[in-house]
């Protein structure tokens, strides 16, 4: 179409006022066109997401071992060698991911989880659309995968983006029976049918979907059935039984206080707030906190108290060019004090790259063709979450030892 009949078909357009549903399913039919032409471009042929490789060199700095003991052991012939790149004494090798892993996991002074106690429910959640919930649980599944742990994820929002960092077009290839929604229903008994591997190497998915928003209709008639039924507390119970499983298990929510989001919440050990410094994030997330808190004091009237192991605000997606960052910033420290992590995420170019491309974070980059420093800024940063909401859950699990 040349530019003058594209300016006449909008111009046309622009005469519609009334949209009914025609109109609406017309609308509907296009995007779903669009999203099949686009599809390919936006993710890749299958497998349509691989994970990065590493060198012996990054591989040393996720053991935090020198990399001269790389060779020794893998020399030795008791860990993984990986592949040799090239003749020559000071020839690097490369690992796959799962290789990676299984060094971290025999090298690293990185505590393990102790026999008997399950792994750690983190629910990274905020009311407020676009504050990085997403890639904050993605970010934060993976680092912990570098250090050896073994992560669920659970994408718990209709958007299905979570899903989609996993390579999966969710409204064309997750069905309901993918998800929660069957063990919603009472149709499962546990959420075991629901876990999918995914292409990152110790990373297990239960897939989310546009379907999942019928939990927000069935969850109330049951409510209207049954006065006493608990419509906060489904979750818990099946994703505490598989978190004897893993390490972590994380909960990606919407930006909503839906029934899924309470569930989430309430099946919590820590949860995680993402939050930008931006002056409208900073005011959803105090009416985020008066809702919280409604709902845990309405929960004690029926004798239920629910304790989290940690609450935490994660300031993120900090742009420096935006004036009023450091303003909001300091409103956030000032309210939020001891609960704001240590480390904040960067805004950054690298993400907008990763996302657009093939919708990836930090930690799907192999290696950066830009400069080393903007890689490593957000990089560093998003380690030093990880490791901070590592060592909680070390904490816990040897609380009292
Ligand atoms: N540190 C960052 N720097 C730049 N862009 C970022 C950063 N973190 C996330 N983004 C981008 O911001 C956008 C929103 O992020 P994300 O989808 O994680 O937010 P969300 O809170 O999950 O959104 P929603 O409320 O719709 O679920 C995405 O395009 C993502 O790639
Ligand atoms: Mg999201």
């Amino acid at each position: 179409m040349d530019a003058t009949t594209q300016t006449d078909v909008l111009n046309l357009r622009n005469l519609e006022t009334k949209v009914g549903p025609a109109q609406l399913a017309e609308l509907a039919a296009l995007s779903e066109d669009m999203m099949a032409l686009v599809r390919e471009d936006m993710l890749k042929p299958h497998p349509r997401k691989n994970a990065p490789e590493y060198t012996s060199t990054q591989l040393a700095a996720l053991c935090k071992i020198e990399r001269a003991r790389i060779n020794y052991v893998a020399n030795k012939g008791d860990l993984p060698p990986g592949v040799s790149q090239g003749p020559g004494r000071n020839r690097g090798r490369v690992f796959t991911l799962q290789e990676a892993r299984q060094w971290v996991q025999a090298e690293s002074k990185i505590k393990k989880r102790p026999q008997g106690k399950r792994g750690k429910i983190v629910a990274v959640s905020n009311f407020k659309g676009g504050s990085t919930k997403t890639t904050t649980a993605m970010s934060l599944a993976q680092g912990l995968t570098l250090r050896g742990r073994r992560v669920l994820i659970v994408d718990l929002d209709p958007q299905a983006s979570l899903s989609s960092l996993c390579g999966l077009l969710p409204s064309a290839e997750v069905t309901e029976e993918n998800t929660v929604l069957p063990f919603i229903y009472g149709d499962q008994q546990d959420l075991r049918y629901a876990v999918t591997p995914t292409y990152w190497d110790g990373m297990d998915l239960i897939p989310g979907a546009p379907t999942l928003f019928s939990a927000e209709f069935d969850i109330p008639s049951k409510v209207a059935k049954n006065v006493n039924f608990r419509f906060w507390d489904i979750l818990r119970a099946p994703l505490q039984e598989l978190a004897a499983e893993y390490d972590a298990i994380i909960l990606d929510t919407s930006p909503s206080l839906s029934y899924l989001t309470i569930n989430a919440l309430m099946a919590a050990d820590g949860v995680l707030m993402p939050l930008p410094p931006r002056a409208l994030d900073f005011a959803s997330a105090a009416q985020y906190w008066n809702l919280f808190s409604d709902l845990a004091a309405s929960f004690e009237e029926l004798q239920y108290v629910k304790e989290f192991d940690f609450v935490n605000v994660l300031i993120s997606s900090v742009n420096p060019q935006e004036a009023a960052a450091r303003v909001v910033r300091e409103w956030i420290v000032s309210t939020y004090t001891h609960r704001v992590l240590p480390v904040e995420i960067p805004f950054s170019n690298v993400l907008g790259t990763a996302a657009a491309s093939s919708f990836g974070t930090v930690y799907d980059i192999s290696k950066w063709k830009g400069w080393a420093e903007t890689y490593t800024k957000i990089r560093d940063a998003m380690d030093q979450v990880v490791e901070t909401i590592d060592n909680k859950f070390v904490q816990s699990w040897y609380e009292g030892e």
